[in-house]
């Protein structure tokens, strides 16, 4: 199965509204909601009714792909006590009402692997992000130990992690291709690898965070070494016809930390281990999540999708700051990326892409909407005729 990128549709309608195919799923748009967790998991760090009305919206909202938030492969991976795991046969078959749903609208669904590695046992984006404070820890928040490449923490105030030994390194590559294995079963069309924002893979590939001198440390191919193993071990648990995307750290933003350069390279030995689609995002090597120098602005992280793309010969998809249709289109439009992930939009509006079907001029009688809900907008069009457009903006007040 070639992971080369795929070709576009030829059609004279915008590129975002057109499907795009990977391996053997045919997505029916090219928007996404990216991973993004919100701390609501159930009992054992389950799926339950938050995550199923949370991201069944953006089946409804009109999305192509919507991936699962960052979902821990093993306990001590969890970034916070409250987040969604899937090392476990019970905690994968809590994924498959929502999955159904999805099928059922048409919308496909992916999760995204993690593991926290030393930013685990951390606060809620909402409470600081960084480490749990002594207040929090009495109060209640559940602390444990976390892992690192080293026994350097994140920053000063972070827990000291435990450095993996070489052979728990060796090991890692099981752990998440038991979760893997649990998230195919369960039914998810796509999984996508989280190796950015600091957490247990990213602090593996920097030269900031992985000082080791054993075969997972030292120049960039140690390095990528453990990455690498696991990719190739989730890989091989999936079917020939199921994608794999990996979301990057395309820069630390620290300095001599991991550049662009390191990106392109880490994408080509992606590539040739079955990876197809590169997720660009950007930091999160010394503080919280994504926190970094990197400037941001309107799609500031989509120079690195587009240079992936470009040099690896590979899919790519730009998240960060992409906040109108036209601005998404032309992404499309110049090769910049193959897919559009739309983050703290969709938290604002949920049917940002029905909406943008309407900003692109198409879907104009709401034909693509859930019929539910299309029927009653087209037949209100005759109805406001004279005063207000079809999405209902009043041209007219007397
Ligand atoms: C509430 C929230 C939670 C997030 N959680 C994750 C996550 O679980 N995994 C991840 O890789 N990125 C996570 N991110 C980063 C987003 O996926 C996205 O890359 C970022 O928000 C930039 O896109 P935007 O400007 O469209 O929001 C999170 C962001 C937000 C706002």
């Amino acid at each position: 199965m070639s992971s080369s990128v795929p070709d576009r549709v030829d059609s004279a309608g915008p590129l975002l509204f057109q499907p795009f195919k990977i391996r053997g799923l045919t997505l029916k748009n090219r928007l996404v909601v990216p991973p993004m967790v919100h701390y609501r998991a159930g009992p054992g760090s389950t799926c339950g009714m938050f995550h199923n009305v949370h991201l069944g919206r953006y089946a409804l909202g009109g999305f192509g792909l919507v991936f699962v938030e960052a979902t821990a492969v093993e306990e001590i991976g969890l970034i916070n006590e409250h987040d969604l795991g899937i090392w476990n046969a019970e905690q994968a078959r809590s994924f498959k009402p929502l999955i159904d749903f999805m099928r059922g609208e048409n919308t496909a669904i992916g999760i995204q692997l993690a593991h926290g590695g030393r930013k685990a046992s951390s606060q809620r984006a909402m409470d600081g992000m960084g480490p749990l404070t002594p207040e929090q820890i009495k109060a209640g928040a559940r602390v444990w130990q976390p892992v690192g490449p080293t026994s350097e923490p994140v920053a000063a105030g972070w827990l000291t992690p435990r450095q993996l030994t070489t052979a728990e390194c060796r090991a890692m590559a099981g752990t998440w291709a038991n979760a893997a294995r649990n998230a195919v079963a369960a039914g998810f069309d796509t999984i996508e690898i989280h190796t950015a924002h600091g957490y247990l893979l990213a602090s593996f590939l920097s030269p900031v965070s992985n000082t080791r001198n054993d075969e997972y440390g030292g120049d960039r191919q140690g390095r990528m070494r453990l990455p690498l193993e696991i990719v190739e071990a989730v890989r091989r648990e999936m079917p020939d016809t199921m994608p794999l995307f990996v979301r990057v750290s395309a820069v630390d933003g620290a300095q001599n930390g991991w550049n662009l350069d390191d990106t392109v390279a880490f994408a080509v030995e992606l590539k040739a281990r079955g990876v197809d689609v590169i997720d660009c995002s950007s930091g999160g090597i010394s503080g919280s999540a994504t926190a970094a120098q990197v400037p941001r602005g309107l799609g500031f992280q989509v120079p690195y999708a587009e240079r992936v793309r470009k040099e690896v010969g590979i899919a790519s998809m730009a998240v960060g700051i992409i906040l109108e249709a036209e601005q998404a289109e032309a992404i499309l439009q110049k090769g910049q990326a193959d897919l559009v992930a739309v983050g703290r939009q969709s938290q604002f509006n949920p049917n940002i892409a029905q909406h943008w079907a309407h900003d692109l001029g198409i879907n104009a009688r709401f034909e693509d909407w859930a019929p539910e809900y299309g029927w009653w907008l087209e037949k209100r069009i005759r109805t406001m005729e004279g005063f207000a457009t079809p999405t209902g903006v009043v041209t007219r007040r007397s």
